[in-house]
C-alpha cells in the first residue's frame, strides 16, 4: 500500500512542506526562503525567523497538499523537524504538525534535521549501494556520516569550529559580498584564478576525519588587511575580487574532497552522496566527479532543491521511521542540539 507522508521543516530560515509517497515520489515540495529578511544582519535572527514561520506555515502546508493533490485526511503520517535548530522556529512547524495530527488522527513523527540531510540521497537513489558515505555541509553543520542502512548511521567526523557554509559566509563578509556567502562567492569567483593566493587547507592530524575551517577566514582577513588586520580594508578591483573568491572557495572544496578521500580509505563504502546547502556548489560537484580516488564509488548528487532545507527530506525520514514504528506522541519537544550517536529515532526525545 502506498504510504503518503507530509514533511514539515521550520528549523532555520526556510518554511517548507512537502508530500512524499513511499519515501521516493516527491508529489510536492514547497519552500519559502527568508534569506532577504536576514540579509542585512548577515545571519539568521531567531526572533525574525520564528515570526516569519508563523506567518507562512499554514499557506505553505496548504500549498504542499494542493500541489500534491492530497487531502490531509488521506495522509498516512505527519513528519516534522524537532531537532536541531532554533527552538522558537522548531516550535512553529511542530505546532502545525501536532494540530494536523490531532485533527486528522494521524501518527506524528519527530525528525532530526541533520539525519534528513544525511539521508537525502535516498530521495533520488532509493536503491543506492550500501554502505554509503554521506557528506553534510551547511551553514550550521559539516560532518561525514557512514550510512549502513536507512536510520543506521554513524558520524565519522565533524567540524571542530566553523561549518563549511559558515566559512563561506564569513569569507564573503570579508570580501564585501552579499549574504549568504556560498552562492555569492561561487558567482563572483566564476572564471577566477583558484590559485591566486595561498590559503591554508587545515587537515588536522593525519588520521583525523574532523574538519576545521576557522583558520581560513583569518588567513583571508590577514591577506586583505595585513598580519593582525591592522591595515584598513582595501578596495578590491573586480579581477582581484574574482580571484580571491575563486581561491577561497577552492580552499574550502579542497578540504572537503581530501577528507572524503581519507574517509573512503578507512571505510569500505560503495557509494558517496552530499547534502546541505554547500552541496549546491558546482565546483564541489565537479571536483567530486573528477577525483580519481572516488571514481570507483557510485556518486549521488541530489538535485539542488533537495540540498538546501526542504520538507521532502523530512517526509523521507518520516517514511523510514513510520516503517519501523518510531512514532512520537503529542508531547514531542523541540531540541536545539543534534542527536548524539547518529540513530535517527524519535522516541528518545524527552
Ligand atoms: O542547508 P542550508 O540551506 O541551511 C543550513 O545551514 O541548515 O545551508 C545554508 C548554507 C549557507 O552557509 C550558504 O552560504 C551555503 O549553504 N550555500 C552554498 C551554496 N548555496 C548555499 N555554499 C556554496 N555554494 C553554494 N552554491
Ligand atoms: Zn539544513
Amino acid at each position: 500500500m502506498v504510504q503518503t507522508i507530509l514533511g514539515i521543516e521550520t528549523s532555520c530560515d526556510e518554511t517548507a512542506a512537502a508530500v512524499v509517497e513511499d519515501g521516493v515520489r516527491v508529489r510536492s515540495n514547497v519552500v519559502h526562503s527568508q534569506v532577504n529578511l536576514h540579509e542585512r544582519w548577515r545571519g539568521v535572527v531567531p526572533e525574525i525567523a520564528s515570526r516569519s514561520h508563523t506567518m507562512r506555515i499554514l499557506p505553505i502546508v496548504q500549498q504542499a497538499l494542493e500541489d500534491a493533490g492530497v487531502a490531509a485526511r488521506d495522509l498516512d503520517a505527519i513528519a516534522v523537524t524537532h531537532r536541531p535548530g532554533m527552538v522558537g522556529c522548531l516550535l512553529v512547524g511542530m505546532a502545525a504538525a501536532k494540530a494536523l495530527a490531532l485533527l486528522f488522527d494521524k501518527p506524528l513523527l519527530g525528525v532530526d534535521h541533520v539525519q534528513a540531510h544525511v539521508h537525502t540521497a535516498f530521495l533520488t537513489a532509493p536503491d543506492m549501494l550500501l554502505p554509503s558515505l554521506s557528506l553534510v555541509a551547511s551553514g550550521g553543520h559539516t560532518a561525514m556520516w557512514l550510512v549502513r542502512a536507512p536510520l543506521d548511521t554513524e558520524r565519522l567526523g565533524t567540524t571542530r569550529d566553523d561549518a563549511a557554509g559558515e566559512a563561506l559566509d564569513k569569507g564573503a563578509a570579508l570580501l564585501g559580498l552579499p549574504y549568504p556567502g556560498g552562492p555569492s562567492i561561487e558567482t563572483t569567483g566564476l572564471g577566477g584564478n583558484r590559485r591566486a593566493i595561498d590559503l591554508p587547507r587545515s587537515m588536522l592530524a593525519p588520521d583525523s576525519l574532523d574538519f576545521s575551517f576557522s583558520g581560513l577566514k583569518t588567513a583571508l582577513l590577514y591577506h586583505l588587511r595585513g598580519p593582525g588586520a591592522v591595515r584598513p580594508q582595501p578596495v578590491l578591483a573586480p579581477r582581484e575580487l574574482r580571484d580571491l573568491a575563486a581561491s577561497y572557495q577552492e580552499a574550502v572544496v579542497d578540504v572537503l574532497i581530501q577528507k572524503l578521500v581519507r574517509a573512503v580509505k578507512r571505510h569500505p563504502v560503495r557509494s558517496l552522496s552530499i547534502g546541505g546547502g554547500v552541496a549546491r556548489n558546482e565546483r564541489l560537484r565537479e571536483r567530486l566527479q573528477q577525483e580519481p580516488a572516488l571514481r570507483s564509488l557510485q556518486l549521488i548528487l541530489p538535485p539542488l532543491s533537495f540540498c538546501s532545507d526542504n520538507g521532502a527530506m523530512i517526509a523521507l525520514i518520516g517514511h523510514f521511521q513510520l516503517r519501523q514504528g518510531l512514532t512520537a506522541g503529542l508531547e514531542l519537544e523541540p531540541v536545539a542540539t543534534p542527536q548524539a550517536g547518529g540513530k535517527a529515532t524519535s522516541r528518545s526525545t524527552r
